[in-house]
């Protein structure tokens, strides 16, 4: 699936809506998200729509520094952002395996390090600069369930608004 998304609030939106089918089905409680782009493309932004969409009433704030943040809620959001991390060795001492098998939305930003760990099942997102205010968001789903997600998402007539 591909979108074009004109202003912030636009690719917020469509992880609101993400989030929202994910929030009305438990057996997607546990779901990943890959945010792959470029620096300041959109991801920590379309992370906000996800937590928007849970219901969840917190202040996302990128984790750059502290790799990963973890907010309660029904299910509850893993927000992570590995740009800094080096290796992959790494991804263990901070425990991102407890954290992935957590049942709470994962949203990955730069993933890269972490694909070895993470099983066959997930959604891969990747926002382009296309120009200012211009985003391309490219979705796509791996396994049943990733996929079944984004049939329901396909169902809004207008997935940006
Ligand atoms: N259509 C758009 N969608 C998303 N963000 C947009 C859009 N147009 C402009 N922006 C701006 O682009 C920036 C995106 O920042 P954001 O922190 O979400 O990027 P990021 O992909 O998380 O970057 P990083 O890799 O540094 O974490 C924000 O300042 C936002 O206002
Ligand atoms: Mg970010």
């Amino acid at each position: 699936m591909k979108f074009h998304s004109y202003k912030p609030e636009q690719t917020k939106n469509i992880g609101k809506k993400l989030a929202d089918i994910i929030k009305n089905n438990y057996v997607y409680f546990s779901q990943i998200i890959l945010l792959t782009g470029d620096l300041g493309a959109g991801k920590t932004v379309f992370v906000k729509g996800l937590a928007e969409g849970l219901d969840l009433d917190v202040n996302i704030t990128s984790p750059t520094f502290n790799l990963i943040n973890e907010y309660e809620g029904k299910p509850g959001l893993i927000h992570m952002d590995f740009y800094r991390l080096d290796k992959k060795d790494e991804l263990i001492q901070i425990g991102f395996e407890e954290y992935l098998n957590m049942e709470a939305v994962k949203a990955i930003e730069w993933p890269q390090l972490a694909f070895d760990y993470l099983g066959n099942e997930f959604i891969f997102i990747k926002i382009s600069n296309i120009s200012e205010n211009k985003r391309e968001v490219m979705i796509e789903g791996e396994g049943k369930k990733s996929q079944n997600i984004l049939k329901g998402l396909k169902k809004y007539d207008n997935i940006r608004d």
